[in-house]
């Protein structure tokens, strides 16, 4: 691809492709301050192990029956055993894929003034560019710059997306369709896995959230001290399907208690069990931990596309699946409440949603 994103550190700040002239990550500093290294129970391995990460491949999927079967059962043993998996064959081209990652990139490599225009802290703005999770109010931050916007409905949207680089809105626009359709076919067959059937939440969904963090992580200066792109955390929304420029995601493997890595496998989407399908599958399945690391040679690009039911529609454990064996696990939330839970709570410190929704510990 034709990007240019090679390590521009030891810059000065006025060439510097990331300088917002505010947060260390994007001023090219050569060190790292202190206020971005992070207790050391989350060092990151200087060498990571690559993740056991299922993949599934989803060419049966939309075939008859006893292909689309194989392809639900695969889907559940994901979810069951790691709640995150990768998907090939599922049908987005790679010049779409191709054309979101060049209008992230094109769009972080922008001069400063330009970004600044969607600089907020304020969590509940539906378009805002920012660093860290919320610089300047977490004590310990992220060595990451991200670009947040709402999509679905697109029209709703698109036009307070970044004007610049200009094929920006018609490239993700292109990208965020095809991702949310595809997500909402997953979440067929994911609650189709639990025995609820293929169009259980598909009336919510089609009426729910797209949130899109385009996230960007510039190359670190100094990857030996503990530095992250982002904390360990599991994503608020049903379902989270993430495209990435190159590997730098690691995923906590709860059956071996380690992180891994997760592999680079060409034209791969990767799919996280977000809390709130925890939520409604009572606990069957887990939203998976996640982080991100960094590297020192070159600038990555990760688009997640977090789907969930609408802004104040609460999510509950679905009714099927709770009994006198299986007590409901967990207490009913929207998207809303999230919000309000992050910008009361530091994520980096360690604080989990899902751990304020759970009845039963
Ligand atoms: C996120 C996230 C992972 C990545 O945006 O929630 O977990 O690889 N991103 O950037
Ligand atoms: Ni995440």
């Amino acid at each position: 691809m034709e990007f240019s994103h090679g390590s521009n550190m030891g810059n000065d700040e006025s060439s510097s492709s990331f300088s917002t002239g505010k947060s260390a990550q994007e001023r090219g500093l050569s060190h790292v301050p202190e206020s971005y290294v992070i207790p050391t129970s989350h060092d990151p391995n200087l060498h990571p192990e690559t993740a056991k990460v299922p993949v599934v491949d989803l060419s049966g999927f939309r075939h008859g029956s006893a292909q689309r079967s194989l392809v639900i059962q695969d889907i559940k043993n994901a979810c069951h055993r790691m709640g995150f998996f990768q998907i090939i064959n599922h049908g987005i081209s790679q010049s779409l894929m191709d054309g979101a990652l060049s209008s992230a990139f094109g769009f972080f490599n922008l001069p400063t003034p330009e970004k600044m225009k969607l600089m907020s802290n304020d969590i509940h703005k539906p378009v805002r560019y920012g660093t860290s999770i919320k610089d300047e109010i977490d004590n310990i931050q992220f060595w990451r710059v991200f670009l947040k916007h709402y999509a679905h409905p697109l029209e709703d949207w698109i036009h307070s997306w970044p004007a610049n680089p200009p094929y920006y809105r018609e490239k993700m626009g292109n990208y965020c369709s095809e991702v949310r359709k595809l997500g909402i076919e997953l979440m067929g067959a994911i609650t189709e896995s639990l025995g609820l059937g293929s169009a259980y939440s598909s009336d919510k969904m089609n009426e729910g959230m797209q949130v899109m963090a385009v996230n960007c992580y510039p190359p670190c200066p100094n990857p030996n001290v503990a530095v992250l792109g982002l904390p360990p955390h599991s994503d608020y929304s049903c379902l989270t399907i993430v495209l990435q420029s190159s590997p730098g995601l690691e995923i906590m493997d709860m059956e071996e208690g380690k992180w891994g890595i997760v592999p680079k496998l060409h034209g791969a989407l990767q799919v996280h069990v977000g809390d709130h399908l925890e939520v409604l599958s009572n606990g069957l399945y887990k939203g998976v931990v996640h982080r991100a690391i960094l590297n020192c040679e070159g600038t990555r690009i990760s688009i997640a596309s977090l789907m969930s039911l609408g802004f104040d529609e609460k999510m509950g454990a679905a009714k099927e699946l709770v009994d006198e064996q299986h007590p409901k696990r967990y207490k009913e939330s929207s998207f809303g409440d999230f919000l309000n839970f992050l910008s009361a709570n530091d994520i980096g410190e360690g604080k989990a949603f899902i751990d304020t929704l759970k009845i039963i510990k």
